[in-house]
């Protein structure tokens, strides 16, 4: 009951280099997209068109954007509001990202808004992207757990994921922003996304391996039929408002394992895992990825 096929959402690039500390240079972030796109990812975040005084390693979308437009993957990329659309618009994006919170605290921390005032900033942005031909895509934030106010509650959650598919949302995916979910927890989540009308091809999963939980939480989505997976390369990523936030599921670790289970992604795993030792280079610091640690050091 596994799928044949699984598309990788590459969001080394923006959730991986929204928080490093030292400001990678644009040359560097191209050159990171075109070498992902050559290991065979095809949809690859590239930056957020948000306020570059609350996310200065972004600040640089519009110098980055055109230099990356022509790497044949498809390049979403991040808009908190009107202004993030019709930069992304005057640049030519074709997918953009809104990203909602399921808690009020991150909703605050990130987006300065209610919970409730943020999704009436999404709505607008979302009808006139869908009324442009964009492809949009809904981010939930603070799935199964909050630095601030705990556990929550999968009918929270579902009420967000629900008014962004209410807004037209081709498709979410759902964050374990600090990385605290576990297997049960994403089973009943989606379950419950089911029964509210939210089909199954439309969501998918973006973990972070803070308790490394992300490729136990992928299988038992994968089980219930998830198709689209989040992962960056090298593990890269945490969230700059959410300081218990740590690295995405690592690109490599995600392959690894799915190629394995003799699901087809399209990733050349040698390629990606040189991509991952060229960037931590640039970094200064190692990838946290097992994958890329196993296979660099043969
Ligand atoms: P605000 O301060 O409330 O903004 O921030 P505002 O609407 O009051 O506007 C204030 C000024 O900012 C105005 O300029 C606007 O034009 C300007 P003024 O008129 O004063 O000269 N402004 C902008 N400038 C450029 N681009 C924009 C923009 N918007 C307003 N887009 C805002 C509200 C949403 C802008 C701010 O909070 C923000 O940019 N937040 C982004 C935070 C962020 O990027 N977080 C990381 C991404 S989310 C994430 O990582 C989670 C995810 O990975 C999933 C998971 O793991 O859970 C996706
Ligand atoms: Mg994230």
């Amino acid at each position: 009951d596994l799928p044949p096929r699984v598309r990788i959402h590459e969001v080394g690039a923006r959730d991986g280099l929204q928080n490093e500390k030292t400001a990678v240079p644009t040359g560097v972030k191209a050159e990171f997209i075109r070498r992902l796109a050559d290991a065979g990812l095809t949809t690859i975040e590239a930056t957020s068109f948000v306020h570059p005084a609350w996310v200065p390693q972004l600040a640089d979308a519009e110098e980055l954007f055109p230099l990356v437009r022509d790497v044949g993957a498809d390049l979403p990329v991040l808009v908190p509001n009107q202004r993030g659309l019709d930069r992304a618009l005057a640049l030519g994006a074709t997918r953009v990202a809104v990203f909602a919170s399921a808690t009020e605290s991150f909703a605050k921390a990130n987006l300065n808004r209610t919970l409730d005032e943020s999704l009436a900033v999404f709505e607008p942005v979302v009808r006139r992207a869908k009324d442009e031909g964009v492809h949009v895509r809904g981010y939930v934030s603070m799935c199964f757990g909050d630095p601030w106010e705990g556990a929550v509650a999968p009918q929270q959650v579902a009420r967000v994921c629900t008014a962004l598919r209410d807004m037209g949302c081709d498709e979410l995916s759902l964050g374990d922003t600090i990385g605290v979910a576990t297997p049960g927890h994403v089973r009943e989540l989606l379950s419950l996304l089911n029964e509210r009308g939210v089909p199954t091809p439309a969501i998918g999963v973006h973990f972070h391996d803070t308790y490394g939980q992300a490729l136990a939480n992928t299988l038992a989505a994968l089980h219930h039929g998830v198709t689209t997976v989040d992962a960056s390369a090298g593990g890269l990523g945490g969230c700059p408002y959410a300081k218990s936030a740590t690295g995405n599921l690592a690109t490599e670790d995600l392959v690894w394992m799915l190629h394995g289970l003799g699901i087809e992604t399209g990733v050349d795993l040698g390629r990606l895992t040189a991509t991952s030792v060229w960037m931590a280079e640039e970094l200064g610091r190692p990838s946290p990825s097992r994958t890329v640690r196993a296979l660099s050091h043969k």
